[in-house]
Order: structure tokens, then C-alpha cells, then sequence
């Protein structure tokens, strides 16, 4: 594995790559590399000749009072992780590399932007778009492998992806828990040991939710009420949203039908934690 700070050689070796005939495939990440990040990559190494990933937390997507200067990094150890899990080439670019100028350029996406993680972090979709589609740029025609456990970003690099017609097919992968069901997360890392025991009521509440669909539920509102009170009852947990929507647009379905999401969003101490998952009414 080769690890490059600049964008032009990362282009090079690509270039090279895929001249002779390699398939490309691309992993974007912020670092702070767990399981999650590793079953992207792994994911990547079996269906691509050559895999790239990168490691760039992003200022574009950070509001002010967010935790960019905080946001754990160990370049040592993710770079051993993406070692082993059959990176080809490593992208660290500095934020001079990526931005050397003021942005007067952004990529926004409009409707799927506009609630949950939108609506709570003003601006954030915007910055992923960006350097989503700096990177998309960058690496050129690839797989781009994302996590469904921030499922909102995902419809919004598909979405993205395909409006601009880049060449990327647009690959998402299901959710790393830890064993008592919380989504693995760079962010877990805020967690003290109180917060990170009350954490998995997050998961709880969206199986819950997608346990009173299975059995037969179809008004979103009590399905909305199921998770809420899961929620609820954790003292620690404050929430932001608990909603379950359509999984391809997002939009409020009631009575619910077809494909969809249970997503989920609640601080517990200093984190901000997010999570979801699937559900099917027919
Ligand atoms: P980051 O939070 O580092 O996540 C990088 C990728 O790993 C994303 O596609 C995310 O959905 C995925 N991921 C995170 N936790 C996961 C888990 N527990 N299971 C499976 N996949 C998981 O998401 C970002 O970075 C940034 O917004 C980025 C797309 C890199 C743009 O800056």
C-alpha cells in the first residue's frame, strides 16, 4: 500500500491503475478507522482490482460549534488498518491540498437534504456533496463504497452521483454494530462509560420500531410513538428526531408502505449519535 498527501500523485497512480485495466475501487473516510470503515474497505478489496481510500475530515461539513478541532485522528493506526484490509492507495491530503483557496464552489442537493441530519446541521450536506464530489472527481470512473449507517448521506451521494453523471456506481454497505447493538462510530470515542451504557437505546428503539411493522403496524405515527418511548426511557438520552420515512426519497409515508427507513438521532453527553434501520410494509 502506498500512502500520498498530494492529489496529483493519487491521480497518477489511478491513472496508471486503471490503464492497465484495473477496476477502481473507492472508500472516503474522515479516519479514526473501525470495523464499520474496515467492512467498506474489505467490501471494496473483493469486488475492485484496485482500491483507494481516503482519510480527510473535512472542515465543509462541520458547523461552527461542531467538533472539528476535537474529531479523534490516528493516522498510525489507520494506516495499518487499511493495510490489512487491502488498500491499494492511501489518500491523506492536508486541508491546503484539498482547499488551497477560499471555496467559491459548492454542490448542494436539494428535498433529501432538508430534514433530519439537514435540518439539525445546516450546511453539512453541502460539504459532503462537495468533497464527495471533489473526491468522486479525483479518482475517476469507480465503485464508490459507502455506510448505510448514515443513511441520509448515502441518498444524497447517490442522488448527487447521478445528477452530475459521474462515473461512480455508488455502493452501500449494511451497518458495524459493536455486540449490544450501538452502531459503530468514530464518534463513540466521546463516550464515557455511563453514556456509553445507555447508548444502545438508540438500536433498541429501531428495532422496536421495525418490530411493530413486522408485525403488522402501518400508521407511522405509533410506530413513531413505539420508538419514542424506548427512547424515553433512558434518562441520558436527548432526542432529536425518531422518524420513519420512505428509504429512497425520505418523505413521510402514511399509512406506511413499501420500502423504508426508521432513522434516529439523540445526544447522550458529549456525542451526537445517529442510526437507522430498514423496515418493509406491503
Ligand atoms: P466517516 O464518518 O469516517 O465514514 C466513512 C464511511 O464509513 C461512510 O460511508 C460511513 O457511512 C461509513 N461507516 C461509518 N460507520 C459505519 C458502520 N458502523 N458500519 C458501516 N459503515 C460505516 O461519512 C464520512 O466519514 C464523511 O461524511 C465522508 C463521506 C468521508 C465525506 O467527508
Amino acid at each position: 500500500m502506498r500512502t500520498v498527501r498530494v492529489i496529483a500523485e493519487a491521480r497518477a497512480e489511478i491513472d496508471r491503475a486503471r490503464s492497465a485495466g484495473a477496476g477502481v475501487g473507492l472508500v472516503p473516510t474522515m479516519g479514526f478507522l473501525h470495523a464499520g470503515h474496515v467492512s467498506l474497505m474489505e467490501r471494496a478489496a473483493s469486488e475492485a482490482d484496485f482500491v483507494v481510500a481516503t482519510i480527510f475530515v473535512n472542515p465543509l461539513q462541520f458547523g461552527p460549534a461542531e467538533d472539528l478541532a476535537a474529531y479523534p485522528r490516528d493516522l498510525e493506526t489507520d494506516t495499518a488498518r487499511c493495510e490489512g484490509a487491502g488498500v491499494d492507495l492511501l489518500l491523506v491530503p492536508g486541508v491546503e491540498e484539498m482547499y488551497p483557496g477560499p471555496m467559491r464552489t459548492a454542490v448542494t442537493v436539494a428535498d433529501i437534504t432538508a430534514r433530519f441530519e439537514g435540518a439539525s446541521r445546516p450546511g453539512h450536506f453541502a460539504g459532503v456533496a462537495t468533497v464527495v464530489a471533489k473526491l468522486f472527481n479525483i479518482v475517476g470512473p469507480c465503485r464508490a463504497y459507502f455506510g448505510e449507517k448514515d443513511w441520509q448521506q448515502l441518498c444524497v451521494v447517490r442522488q448527487m452521483a447521478a445528477d452530475l453523471s459521474f462515473a461512480v456506481e455508488v455502493v452501500g454497505c449494511p451497518t458495524v454494530r459493536e455486540p449490544d447493538g450501538l452502531a459503530m462510530s468514530s464518534r463513540n470515542t466521546y463516550l464515557g462509560a455511563s453514556d456509553r451504557a445507555a447508548a444502545p437505546v438508540l438500536h433498541r428503539a429501531l428495532v422496536a420500531g421495525a418490530e411493530s411493522i413486522r408485525s403488522g403496524e402501518r400508521s407511522a405515527r405509533v410506530v413513531r410513538d413505539v420508538m419514542s418511548e424506548v427512547l424515553g426511557s433512558e434518562p441520558r438520552a436527548e432526542v432529536d428526531y425518531a422518524e420513519v420515512v420512505d428509504a429512497g426519497t425520505l418523505a413521510l409515508v402514511d399509512p406506511l408502505a413499501g420500502d423504508l427507513r426508521l432513522l434516529v438521532a439523540a445526544r447522550i453527553g458529549p456525542a451526537r449519535l445517529i442510526d437507522n434501520v430498514g423496515a418493509v410494509a406491503d
